[in-house]
């Protein structure tokens, strides 16, 4: 039994390109380890979107320089995002690392790992550059990565991500993903709901279906087009699977047939993430966003109008090129107006590799970055709180997830209530005391107490009459 640490950082598509990794070595014969100096191989799953997330990587790599002097016969690998940016250059700054793959060629590390093995020395897989090939030889250079799935194998058997779209084609200046994850390429429909329905015999009842800009998924075969809505419709059919969400949405390609079929289908979360990044004209237009703060706020419209329960969540990046307090002051302006339920919000980052770098200098002051950054957040946390405290009082329905980061740091004693985490359909954080037994089903919690970020429950054990069913939160 050979023995695997992995590692991983980075977004939605890393957690589940993970997980497909793991499956494929574990039918390789390797076991999970939690312990980095137990293992024989250490994979580092990667992200490049800010250089931070590199720079820890790369710090995570020194420290193995000894280790692996001592140790020549384990392997250590670099995959994901970071992989395909840098490609030799890890090897350049971490010269005892011995695999560098990138996202499109996850299905290769079984393999490679072989070739290492076998004396072959340090191996590399990359996907090509988007001006180094035809489209179709670009394309086919990134592929998803999707082996059915085996039911021993998922970390979580009620919840699962499920890839519909790979790489991206907005060329956000400051973002690397084009780069990183190669062309927009649209998973095939049968593939989708074959995997979704594999997914609900092994007793998954919640999927969330990723990709870069989930909503711009389109797949066209024999002279029919499938979109996200078509997709909702058909994965609604599927018995056991009880909830429905999908991220990121790109905001130019919220459609009213997308918005539709939230509104109509049950088990279609009412939860949106739609990243605004900016609320300046001028800074979308130089970010390439390809709309402007009006096209934002008529989005923002609609959905309010059809779906006037969601809730919305956004992105945005402070510190964009060039932005002034006038560019700061109408972000904070639109946050105010839009009422997100929740909003993540980072500093902006220059990436080598990106428009953004090419064209603008990184010109506001990091002191600059970091006090917009907090004011934002300051006034994101205000409004995720009052938007909360409707549900004071009120019953919502939470899948149970397993026991709370409190509970695993101090430890759960057999038997008794420990603290218990779930979310609601619309990706609300809820915490109540239960039994462990709870983990994976879908029950009532009425809330008592909450903070911006955190609903404080107690789990519903009374018979709940039609008058009392929980509401959609
Ligand atoms: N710097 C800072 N934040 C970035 N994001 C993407 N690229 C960068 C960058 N270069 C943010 C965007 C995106 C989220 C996933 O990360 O807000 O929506
Ligand atoms: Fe990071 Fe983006 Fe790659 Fe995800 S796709 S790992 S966020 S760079």
């Amino acid at each position: 039994m050979k023995r695997l640490y992995i590692e991983t950082v980075g977004c939605q598509m890393n957690v589940l390109d993970s997980e497909m990794v793991v499956a494929s070595l574990r039918k390789q014969g390797f076991e999970l380890e939690s312990e980095l100096s137990a293992a024989d191989v250490i994979l580092f799953n990667t992200c490049s979107v800010r250089e931070q997330a590199e720079n820890k990587t790369y710090s995570a790599l020194g420290r193995l320089r000894s280790f692996k002097k001592q140790h020549p016969e384990k392997i250590i690998g670099v995959m994901g995002c970071m992989a395909q940016k840098d490609q030799k250059l890890v090897f350049e700054r971490a010269p005892y690392v011995d695999l560098v793959v990138g996202p499109g060629q996850l299905s290769r590390i079984p393999d490679l790992l072989g070739d290492i093995a076998a004396g072959k020395g340090p191996q590399m897989a990359v996907g090509l550059g988007r001006k180094d090939g035809t489209v179709d030889e670009i394309k086919r250079s990134h592929e998803t990565f999707d082996p059915l799935r085996d039911p021993a194998m998922r970390p979580t058997p009620f919840q699962a991500y499920l890839r519909i779209q790979i790489g991206c084609d907005k060329f956000c200046t400051y973002c690397i993903v084009p780069m990183t994850r190669g062309p927009e390429q649209g998973r095939d429909p049968e593939q989708i709901l074959a995997e979704a329905r594999i997914l609900a015999d092994q007793g998954c009842k919640e999927i969330t279906l990723i990709g870069q800009t989930v909503n711009s998924y389109k797949h066209k075969s024999g002279g029919k087009t499938t979109r996200l809505s078509d997709l909702l419709y058909s994965l609604h059919e599927i018995d056991g699977i009880e909830r429905l969400k999908f991220v990121t949405n790109y905001p130019k390609d919220m459609t009213d047939d997308l918005l539709e079929a939230v509104a109509t289908l049950r088990k279609c979360s009412p939860y949106l993430h739609v990243p605004a990044q900016s609320g300046s004209n001028e800074v979308l237009a130089r970010m390439k966003r390809g709309y402007t703060v009006e096209d934002y706020r008529e989005t923002m419209a609609r959905i309010r109008a059809r779906l006037p329960h969601a809730a919305v969540t956004s992105d945005f990046i402070v510190g964009f090129c060039g932005e002034t307090d006038e560019d700061f002051q109408k972000t904070y302006d639109l946050v105010a107006e839009c009422r997100f339920k929740n909003s993540f919000i980072f500093k902006y980052s220059e990436r080598p590799g990106t428009k953004g770098a090419e064209l603008y200098p990184d010109d506001v002051p990091f002191e600059v970055k970091n006090r917009r950054n907090n004011e934002l957040l300051e006034l994101q946390n205000r409004i995720s709180e009052q938007e909360n405290q409707p549900l004071l009082g009120q019953r919502v329905e939470v899948l149970v997830e397993g026991v709370s980061e409190r509970t695993k740091r101090h430890g759960e004693d057999q038997g008794d209530l420990v603290q218990l985490t779930g979310r609601t359909a619309c990706d609300r954080i809820v915490v109540f005391e239960g039994n462990t037994r709870l983990t994976g089903q879908i029950i009532p919690v009425a809330i008592y107490d909450l903070s911006p970020h955190t609903l404080f429950g107690a789990v519903v054990t009374e018979h709940v009459g039609p008058s009392l069913q929980p509401i959609m939160a």
